[in-house]
């Protein structure tokens, strides 16, 4: 196995459906271009891309105020909430936090979620992307939903249609099929409490802080803009992980 591979390996673990304690620090997850990584804390990794890059799709200013103010918060009062809770980060997952979030307190739900779901989120977006997906990911969504713009449709309706703030996604479900659907405020479909359970491949963070500045009320505007910055590479090794977990 190479080593590339082993570390898509353990990032599946750390991140996907099959989320086990670690058992020695540091670990660095490699996954596509990106690296995640761990250490005696929850950590927020660096934005892998300049505020500026995802224009004009998604501007600069938003960018900044939502990784360094509004991310940086989830992963600071997650962090606060394990110290209080006891839970021992060291040996604890973030995966395995949020497959077991109905023991903990509401804090800890939303920021384990929130923390988990924006350093997925900016993986997931990238300049100047392939514009569709490809191989066995390609298949299966023509397979569950017909076609690729059917798909879309299904997504962006579950992004526009989820009430106040909340993030829609595509995950593996655990018969390998893919669905659609959307989770409240930071919650994601990883945790024990989840309506709908599976593996979270692709997400999208419809919070008003993600699209406020540039696209006031106007969430449909920013969802059909977004699609130009999905890293379907990214999605592709993800499902790919997920089938093999
Ligand atoms: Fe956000």
């Amino acid at each position: 196995m190479s080593k590339s591979t082993q570390n898509r390996r353990q990032f599946i673990k750390q991140t996907g459906k099959a989320g086990i304690a670690m058992a020695s620090m540091p670990i660095i997850h490699t996954f596509g271009e990106f690296q995640l990584s761990q250490e005696i804390n929850y950590i927020q990794q660096p934005l892998p891309y300049s505020y500026n890059a995802l224009e004009p799709f998604i501007d600069a200013m938003t960018m900044e105020i939502h990784h360094t103010k509004h991310a940086a918060g989830y992963t600071k009062n997650l962090n606060d909430a394990s110290i209080a809770e006891k839970v021992d980060i060291k040996n604890t997952s973030i995966t395995s936090l949020l497959e077991s979030i109905s023991k903990y307190s509401t804090k800890m739900r939303n920021n384990a979620g929130g923390h988990y779901n924006h350093e997925l989120f900016w993986q997931l977006m990238k300049p100047a992307p392939t514009t569709t997906p490809t191989g066995a990911l390609a298949d299966a969504i023509n397979k569950n939903f017909g076609s690729l713009d059917n798909f879309k449709a299904a997504f962006s309706d579950a992004a526009k249609t989820r009430f106040g703030s909340g993030w829609a996604w595509l995950i593996v479900k655990a018969d390998n099929s893919l669905a659609v659907c959307s989770t409240p405020n930071q919650d994601n479909p990883l945790m024990d409490i989840a309506e709908t359970k599976g593996m979270p491949i692709l997400g999208l963070d419809v919070w008003e802080h993600a699209y406020y500045l540039k696209y006031q009320n106007k969430r449909p505007d920013y969802i059909n803009a977004w699609w130009n910055l999905v890293n379907w590479t990214l999605v592709e090794n993800r499902f790919k992980e997920a089938n093999q977990a």
